[in-house]
């Protein structure tokens, strides 16, 4: 009952023409494959161009973030409608690389997760331990602090917009894929925690992606876990052919 999602984050890569190219290639290769969601995130600028050039395919457009204002004096920021207006109808937030790099917390995740679903996004949101705390046993605890964090003032209803991609950060872009079983269990643990949080019935539907060095050849072993529901790929994304193999895990 949880369709697939296959979401490929293309970080700072490409240009509107090499998008464009990319997304050319893709799509034939993608065509056929049914009930999956196939999503990619290319960079802000290229976001109107790509959206365009998916026009009547089977891939939708994600931003790889957003600003909680709709509008006003916050040089830099790109408001969740105006993603709308550029042809986007999901949003990647909380990415290990922001909260990293540019100070993303809990709260401004939550804030972001908020207004992209007002204006009629769905939310990509991510979490995910950092190696350090995977060694010192502090695994679920980080995740439930990250999930409570993000989710902070939502209902059930909301949880229809929201997507949460699980990204263990010593996965990311290092060749090491958690094993499966680490990935299921931290899985279900966030199932279970929504369980609690809002009730069982928001819980079974609410898609749960795993991301950190999905590559063809591990992504059917990890969609074959209960509770993992998809991926979120980087670099993996990045080609047409690896990500549309991705894309068909299940043919
Ligand atoms: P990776 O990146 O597939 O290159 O590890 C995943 C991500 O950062 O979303």
């Amino acid at each position: 009952m949880r369709k697939p999602m296959i979401a490929g984050n293309w970080k700072l890569f490409k240009t509107i023409e090499e998008s464009v190219a990319l997304l050319d290639e893709l799509k034939p290769l993608v065509k056929d494959i049914k009930n999956v969601e196939i999503v990619v995130a290319p960079v802000f600028t290229s976001l109107s161009r790509v959206s365009d050039a998916v026009e009547n395919s089977n891939i939708s457009i994600a931003a790889q973030d957003c600003y909680w204002e709709e509008e006003g004096a916050f040089t830099g920021e790109v408001a969740p409608k105006l993603l709308i207006n550029a042809g986007c109808s999901h949003v990647i937030i909380g990415h290990s690389e922001r909260r990293q790099y540019f100070g993303e917390t809990d709260s401004t995740v939550n804030k972001k997760v908020r207004a992209a679903i007002n204006a009629g996004l769905v939310a990509i949101v991510c979490v995910g331990e950092l190696l350090s705390e995977r060694e010192s046993n502090r695994t679920f605890q980080v995740i439930e602090t990250q999930i409570i964090g993000a989710l902070s003032g939502f209902n059930a209803d909301d949880l229809k917009h929201i997507v949460i991609a699980y990204e263990p950060v010593w996965a990311i872009g290092t060749g090491k894929t958690a094993s499966t079983e680490q990935a299921q269990e931290v899985h279900l643990y966030i199932r279970e925690l929504i369980a609690k949080k809002f009730n069982p019935e928001t819980s079974g539907a609410v898609r749960i992606l795993y991301g950190g060095s999905v590559k063809p050849d591990n992504v059917k072993n990890l969609m074959e876990q209960p509770d993992i529901d998809g991926a979120l790929v980087g670099g993996a994304s990045l080609k047409a052919e690896s990500f549309a193999a991705i894309a068909a895990f299940n043919v």
